[in-house]
């Protein structure tokens, strides 16, 4: 009884210091068992992807239309991405059993808000574990896997599409070090003498952070430096293992980042390629005892980081850039967004201070955060 009445308290007060204001809650007509696991956004449209459906949502969180995903025993469809060239969507299906291919699928913009399954579907030989997470940049498709980050190309054409190796691993042999223990990763892609570049962050579980630098050539991505940052000799317990590494901003000259770890607090950084030093900046407390969940997400000057608790309850750190940057050493929250007990959260942008939240197993919130503005 404790436990409800506090959680329809927290539910109510979705933002507790009032810097977000929330208009919209919306409750979707989903089959039993059918759950919410991610999003993407195309053609300035946003794709909510739940276990069965594929959802097409205006900026008022409205159903615009709605796609079946293919149902095969023992596979979830979870992970939906847009690809950057194309007006096409990859459904990522995932085996609940262990070193099984996933099964990627295509579908095609097909009329206004209209998708269509296009060509084959792909087996991916290449992917033996479950992955969180994939981006796509140019043609180029990364996915991570514990011991290497695969980068694959997608090559489409009129009627059809296949996913090509490539000869780039960024791997142990890649970074010279004898293992990886990869987490997570991230990618920022930056204009240099008119040449798009990339900087990768790859978190490893025991050792920190690598970094590589890549180049776009006709729209491959080409990796060609690489090194670590050297973490343990700054404000982070030895204990610390790291769960991720986002990039807030990259440059020719500099990365700032945010290291999150699996129970310590995160920490924001900023690594200047020209002095090699790591400068810390501050460190973003975590919520009460929490657990580190899903992924971080940033957007100018807000920061989002997630935890759950073991009831699945879920609460959001809102911290302001603006505010990390002014010599404070720890930093608490500006703001939390909290939603009821959920298995995968999802959290998007529709515009530079408007946010949408999974609140609910079956609803979406949008909110207005205030005084996360540029200065
Ligand atoms: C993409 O957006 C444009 C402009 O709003 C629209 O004309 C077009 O039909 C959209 N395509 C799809 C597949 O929704
Ligand atoms: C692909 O489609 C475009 C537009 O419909 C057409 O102009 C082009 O000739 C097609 N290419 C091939 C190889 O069929
Ligand atoms: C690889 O690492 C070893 C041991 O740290 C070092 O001696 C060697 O110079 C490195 N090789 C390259 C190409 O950086
Ligand atoms: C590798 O990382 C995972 C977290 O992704 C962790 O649970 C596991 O213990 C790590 N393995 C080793 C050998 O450190
Ligand atoms: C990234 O940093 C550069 C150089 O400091 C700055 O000009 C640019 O506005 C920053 N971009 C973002 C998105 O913060």
């Amino acid at each position: 009884m404790a436990i409800i009445l506090t959680l329809t308290m927290l539910f109510i007060a979705y933002s507790q210091k009032k810097t977000t204001i929330c208009d919209i809650e919306q409750y979707y007509d989903f089959e039993q068992n059918e759950n919410i696991v991610d999003h993407t956004r195309i053609n300035q449209t946003d794709i909510m992807l739940t276990n069965s459906n594929i959802y097409i949502l205006d900026e008022n969180l409205q159903v615009l239309n709605s796609i079946e995903t293919p149902e095969i025993s023992d596979y979830i469809c979870n992970k939906i991405i847009t690809h950057p060239l194309h007006l096409i969507l990859l459904l990522a299906c995932q085996s609940q059993q262990k070193g099984i291919n996933p099964i990627m699928f295509a579908y095609k913009a097909n009329g206004l808000n209209q998708y269509e399954l296009f060509g084959e579907a792909v087996q991916m030989q290449q992917v033996k574990e479950n992955f969180e997470k994939m981006i796509i940049v140019g043609n180029s498709l990364l996915i991570p896997q514990s011991d290497k980050i695969l980068t694959l190309t997608t090559v489409i054409s009129n009627n059809s599409w296949y996913l090509k190796t490539t000869s780039y691993t960024l791997d142990a042999q890649f970074l010279n070090v004898s293992n990886l223990n990869i987490t997570n990763f991230d990618i920022y892609s930056y204009v240099k003498d008119f040449q798009t570049n990339y900087r990768i962050l790859i978190s490893d579980y025991e050792n920190g952070v690598y970094w590589i630098e890549a180049i776009s050539k006709s729209n491959n991505i080409v990796p060609y430096n690489s090194g670590r940052f050297n973490i343990r000799s700054f404000y982070i317990p030895n204990t610390a293992r790291f769960r991720s590494a986002v990039i807030l901003n990259a440059t020719n000259s500099n990365t700032l980042f945010i290291l999150q770890t699996y129970v310590d607090s995160s920490f924001l950084f900023e690594y200047s390629f020209t002095s090699s030093q790591l400068f810390f900046y501050s460190t973003l407390n975590k919520y009460k005892d929490w657990n580190a969940f899903s992924q971080i997400r940033n957007n100018k000057n807000a920061i989002l980081i997630p935890y759950q608790n073991y009831q699945k309850v879920v609460v959001i750190n809102l911290f302001n850039l603006k505010s990390l940057k002014q010599n404070q050493l720890t930093v608490e929250p500006n703001d939390l967004l909290i939603s009821a007990s959920i298995d995968n959260l999802i959290l998007y942008f529709i515009s530079e201070n408007r946010l949408v939240f999974r609140s609910d197993v079956d609803a979406l919130t949008r909110c207005t955060l205030m005084n996360y503005q540029e200065v």
